[in-house]
């Protein structure tokens, strides 16, 4: 085995509208940001064993692998799933994991470890793909049933663009961001999903798919038949999300940004109204940021419970944050 250098890096991601869509396949309008989980090593016959710059303890396990989620350090687990799920597809490596995104801010720090060691243990199968089998391991090391979004996202990224994805077809229209605008993360606190209520909210949205079907397919008016109110609002979330992310891609590309800002507003308070994984510091920040000269519109973004909010606002405007840039997919570096 050759021991070459090797180098490979996936971003993060920050969702621009369409949170708690992707599960029951509907829609989201992410976009891959300039933030990134890089790994560079050598590959090796069949151990894989990773340290990380954000915890002394490595990770080591030899291949083939089949309890992913006995692995220690708790980290480990995305990579031993990962491994797992590709079964004999998947090479040994040893290397660093070196990160820049912040960890449990919401902004896919877990997909992004997870694309980044399927590229490093030798993955060569299409975006979608790479996203499935990265989505599946996290289900399967961590137990969180996560949608498509994170993984398809920062497999897929494309620079400069927001990126439309139909979580069932799963098909990826890239849009182009206005020149004239930025987009602002805010970090609020820190989160897990692993211990969060997301479980839950999958759950409900699942029993409102039984009584009324798939809830992409479903209207507002056929919400009536739900009578369990907390089942109710978080299929009315849902169904309304899908037709912001709809609007809110055709106002990029028409250049509406005050409208945009305004559905992105809206798309905030029914995800801490309806589908209740707001909370008050995000709902304030949401509220400070709307506030200032040029900003469009601002929500919480990605699965909730804490993470960050988004911004859009004019290239001038001031806001606190980080400004983030669409930046391309995950991919070998020379
Ligand atoms: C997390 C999940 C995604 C998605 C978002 C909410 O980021 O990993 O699949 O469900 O929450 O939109």
């Amino acid at each position: 085995m050759s021991n070459k250098q090797l180098s490979f890096r996936s971003p993060g991601r920050v969702n621009l509208i369409g949170d708690h869509t992707d599960y029951t396949g509907g829609l989201v309008l992410p976009m891959a940001i300039d933030r990134y989980t890089t790994i560079n090593g050598t590959r090796t016959p069949s151990t894989v064993r990773l340290c990380s710059q954000n915890d002394p303890e490595p990770v080591e396990f030899e291949l083939p692998i089949s309890a992913p989620e006995k692995v220690t350090p708790n980290w480990g687990r995305y990579v031993a799933g990962v491994a797992a799920e590709m079964q004999n597809r998947a090479n040994g490596f040893d290397g660093e994991i070196s990160c820049t995104i912040p960890i449990g801010a919401g902004l896919s720090s877990s997909a992004a470890l997870e694309v980044a060691t399927a590229l490093a243990l030798g993955d060569t199968s299409t975006p979608v793909e790479r996203a499935k089998l990265c989505q599946r391991a996290e289900f399967r090391a961590v137990g969180v049933p996560c949608g498509i979004m994170d993984q398809l996202t920062v497999a897929s990224g494309v620079r400069d663009h927001a990126l439309l994805i139909d979580c069932h077809e799963l098909t990826i229209l890239p849009v182009q961001l206005p020149n004239d605008v930025k987009i602002v993360v805010q970090f609020i606190a820190e989160r897990k999903l692993v211990s969060s209520s997301y479980g839950e909210r999958v759950v409900q949205c699942a029993a409102a798919e039984k009584i009324i079907g798939p809830l992409r397919l479903a209207r507002l008016q056929s919400l009536a038949s739900i009578s369990d109110q907390t089942v109710f609002r978080r299929a009315r979330h849902v169904v309304s999300e899908n037709q912001r992310v709809r609007d809110f891609a055709t106002m990029l590309r028409t250049g509406d940004l005050k409208s945009a800002g305004q559905l992105m507003i809206e798309s905030h308070n029914s995800l801490d109204q309806d589908f209740q994984t707001s909370t008050p510091q995000m709902n304030s920040a949401v509220t400070t940021a709307i506030a200032q000269p040029g900003v469009f519109g601002a929500r919480m973004t990605g699965g909730g419970f804490g993470g960050c909010i988004v911004i859009l606002a004019d290239a001038t405007a001031k806001v606190d944050g980080w400004q983030v840039r669409a930046v391309n997919a995950a991919s070998q570096r020379d």
